[in-house]
């Protein structure tokens, strides 16, 4: 065919032409669908796709998060494209706001919903303090699973959790939150966690995203009082308080990150370069999101760092967080507080050329890159008919029972006073929290209810044999001050064979905004223990609370001590089960019990200082009043069987810097009961550049042993474990000899042995 195309030719070519392009462009399900809307296309090509095609607006529209409740306000922000996630709204509500984004928005991008699930959705576990106290690594994967799964079958996409920071100060309440004082059980709990929340991938619809928080160094808050000034060295922070993130992001994958209110060292965390643009984005390569934590951009403003709010959304955006968390207001009226910062500033920041839209496209990309990877654009809305079937089943039910039950320390058992025989005749169960359902719950209990919760009265009802007469009066309440109802307490008493008092916090004593100037049992509650203590009756102490107390009286005079934490729905059972033997107590401290508030912050990794404590010596680093150990040890723990340990080998005595050690040793069950031993290993690196603690914890293992059985133990120690950083601030695995020490706690070293690194 030549230039000269016959009319009907050229009639043909356009009916085609029109065709062809009615059918690739306007038919539903046509061909050219975006490349971002394809689920076979790889990820990063449908976020450029997407990026592509999204106005400055749109784009910082998923910078704004928003919570609960769904006003009229954020419905008409989310059908406009100015909203990118809502935390706190579950089940009908999520589905109703992200209709909203789906069917309202120009391009259909999906909402992100964050809740804090942070010790379980509507089956509730022990607080992750008591959980870290199992030492159980695979469990807690196993239980987070669980709660990823019910939150997800609500709606959920995304957690809050794990909380990962250190704490050395029990006065902090966010202490019941995380995994206690040590670093390496954390950076396992955190690495843990991650994983349970998230499993192999996020697009199954059983697994929601992390976001570890808070970064970084809240606990460090002086004074232990919440949300107070952070100031501690590069060294402390890298070495102590870094470690569970990087376990949480480089090894575990973690998709998001939340950034921490306080300031560290001068410099708040929400617009702090050092900590997110460098050690997190560039030397852990982390390519998800940062959110803020609530508000925490306007309060820049409170920090002092900046005078306007347009300049807080700037610190922020050009310091790396991505996501703003609003909260619920969309202007300070209310609160006095600024906050709504990125919706208000943004825009307003790149017109002006003092934000550039590539920067918002970083954070967008990041935002982007999760809700594609958790395939919310293939699946935005929730299945409202799944979460019957999952939430609460027997399975988690009995995962709730194993986990309580691995979370409890026995503190003490003199002369074996229990377990109980299920066959007593009587039996008192008093204290305010004997038969409390609400605090079992413990602090950010999601969507528990307290309706589900099994109390200590009625799992040790549950248990003792039908002609055992079981007592119960409260006393008083946990923060009363009359001593009047103790009487009725030690009436009831009087009448039984033996007593246990439930004694503690309420669930509000410990979690956000909850810190103590006072580590004592709160109200009268030690009076009440006294009074029982002196009627003479057998007497066992059932603790309930979200951070250790100092509990020096109970110590020295209740012959038997049993820590619970606030251990969940199945708490009453879990209990019930060891007060009676049919579980043999495992769990272990994850934090240190002082003696007195005075001894805060008080931590078995400590420096030695040039003078070493020592009771001989006045000139030593004591205190002139109060001893300077502890009452609990971290690590401590004890059980109804005894363990003995030999035979300790270390498969060289010499490495390389890069090399690792193989160590074995044997634990005999000497006692008359199945048990669990938690053989934890301690290293002492004896003399290198920088001062070093006098102990770290480097690895554990939990071995199960029949009575008369004995069990050969292998742990590894790599050299890379025994590094430090040194004056240049290098990670550096210096020459030398280390003390390597096994124990059955901190401080009950049972096996000794050395290695030298050359
Ligand atoms: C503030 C808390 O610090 C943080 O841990 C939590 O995730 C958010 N509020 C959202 O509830």
């Amino acid at each position: 065919m030549g230039y000269n195309m016959s009319k009907s030719s050229g009639v043909r070519l356009f009916i085609s032409l029109f065709f062809l392009v009615f059918f690739v462009n306007v038919l539903p399900g046509a061909e050219n669908k975006p490349i971002y809307k394809d689920p076979k296309r790889p990820v990063e090509e449908r976020v450029l796709d997407l990026l592509g095609r999204m106005t400055l607006e749109e784009k910082i529209g998923q910078m704004n998060q928003y919570s609960a409740p769904l006003t009229s306000e954020y419905a008409e922000l989310t059908k406009k494209g100015r909203v990118g996630s809502f935390l706190n709204l579950v089940g009908e509500e999520k589905n109703r706001a992200q209709r909203f984004a789906v069917e309202y928005t120009r391009l259909g991008i999906p909402l992100i919903f964050g809740l804090d699930v942070v010790h379980g959705y509507v089956t509730i576990f022990p607080i992750p303090l008591g959980m870290a106290s199992s030492w159980d690594p695979e469990l807690v994967k196993k239980v987070v699973s669980i709660a990823a799964k019910e939150a997800a079958s609500d709606g959920i996409d995304w957690t809050f959790a794990p909380m990962i920071d250190i704490a050395r100060d029990s006065r902090w309440g966010r202490i019941a939150e995380g995994a206690g004082e040590d670093t390496y059980l954390s950076s396992v709990m955190a690495k843990a966690q991650v994983e349970g929340y998230q499993g192999e991938d996020l697009t199954d619809p059983n697994t929601i995203v992390a976001c570890p928080k808070h970064f970084v160094a809240y606990g460090g808050a002086i004074g232990g009082r919440d949300y107070n000034t952070v100031d501690i060295s590069e060294r402390t922070l890298r070495a102590v308080y870094l470690p569970p993130f990087k376990a949480a992001i480089v090894d575990a994958n973690a998709g998001t990150i939340m950034s921490a209110f306080n300031e560290i060292n001068g410099i708040p965390a929400t617009a702090n370069p050092f900590i997110i643009k460098k050690i997190l984005r560039e030397e852990w390569g982390f390519d998800g999101f940062v959110v803020s934590d609530w508000n925490s951009i306007g309060e820049l403003l409170w920090h002092g760092v900046v005078e306007k709010p347009v300049e807080a959304a700037y610190k922020a955006l050009k310091n790396g967080i991505d996501m703003d968390m609003s909260g619920n207001r969309l202007d300070d009226s209310t609160s006095g507080t600024p906050d709504n910062m990125y919706q208000r500033n943004l825009d307003k920041l790149v017109k002006e050329k003092l934000v550039s839209e590539r920067e918002i496209d970083d954070a967008v990309r990041r935002i982007l890159r999760i809700k594609f990877k958790l395939g919310l654009f293939e699946r935005p809305y929730m299945d409202t008919s799944r979460a019957r079937s999952i939430i609460k089943s027997k399975e988690n039910i009995e995962a709730a029972v194993e986990i309580a039950r691995k979370s409890i320390v026995l503190l003490k058992n003199d002369k074996n006073l229990l377990p109980f025989s299920k066959k007593v005749k009587s039996i008192a169960v008093v204290g305010p929290l004997a038969n409390n359902r609400r605090s079992l719950l413990g602090p950010w209990s999601a969507r528990g209810d307290s309706s589900d919760v099994v109390t200590v009265l009625e799992g040790i009802k549950s248990k003792v044999a039908p002609e055992t007469e079981v007592y119960h009066a409260k006393g008083y309440d946990i923060l009363g001050s009359s001593t009047e109802k103790i009487d009725e307490a030690v009436k009831v008493a009087k009448k039984a064979d033996v007593a246990v008092v439930v004694v503690g916090e309420s669930h509000d004593m410990s979690g956000e905004a909850a810190s103590r100037a006072y580590l004592d049992l709160p109200g009268v509650q030690q009076e009440l223990v006294k009074a029982i203590y002196e009627t003479g009756v057998p007497v066992v102490e059932v603790l309930m609370n979200g951070r250790p107390l100092s509990i020096s009286w109970s110590a020295e005079n209740v012959p038997a001590i049993v820590e619970t934490w606030f251990l969940g729905i199945q708490a009453g059972h879990a209990i019930a089960d060891v007060l009676f033997g049919d579980y043999n107590p495992s769990g272990k401290l994850p934090v240190t019990f002082p003696r007195t508030v005075g001894q805060v912050p008080i931590y078995y990794n400590h420096k030695n200082t040039g003078r070493p404590a020592n009771t001989d010596n006045k000139w030593s680093s004591k205190y002139i009043d109060v001893p300077f150990t502890p009452l609990f040890p971290f690590g401590h723990g004890l059980s109804y069987t005894e363990f003995e340990y030999s035979n300790l080998k270390i498969d060289k005595n010499k490495i390389k810097n890069t090399g690792e050690v193989k160590i074995s040793l044997n634990v005999k069950n000497t006692g008359n009961y199945e048990g669990t031993e938690i053989v934890q290993l301690y290293v002492n690196d004896v003399v290198s550049s920088v001062t070093t603690p006098v102990k770290e914890l480097k690895g554990f293992k939990l071995v199960k042993l029949k009575p008369g059985e004995k069990k050969t133990v292998k742990l590894t120690l790599t050299a890379d474990q025994l590094g430090i950083y040194d004056e240049n601030m290098e990670y550096v695995v210096e020459p030398g000899i280390f003390e390597i020490m096994i124990g059955k706690s901190s401080e009950d070293i049972q096996l000794k042995g050395e290695i030298e690194v050359l």
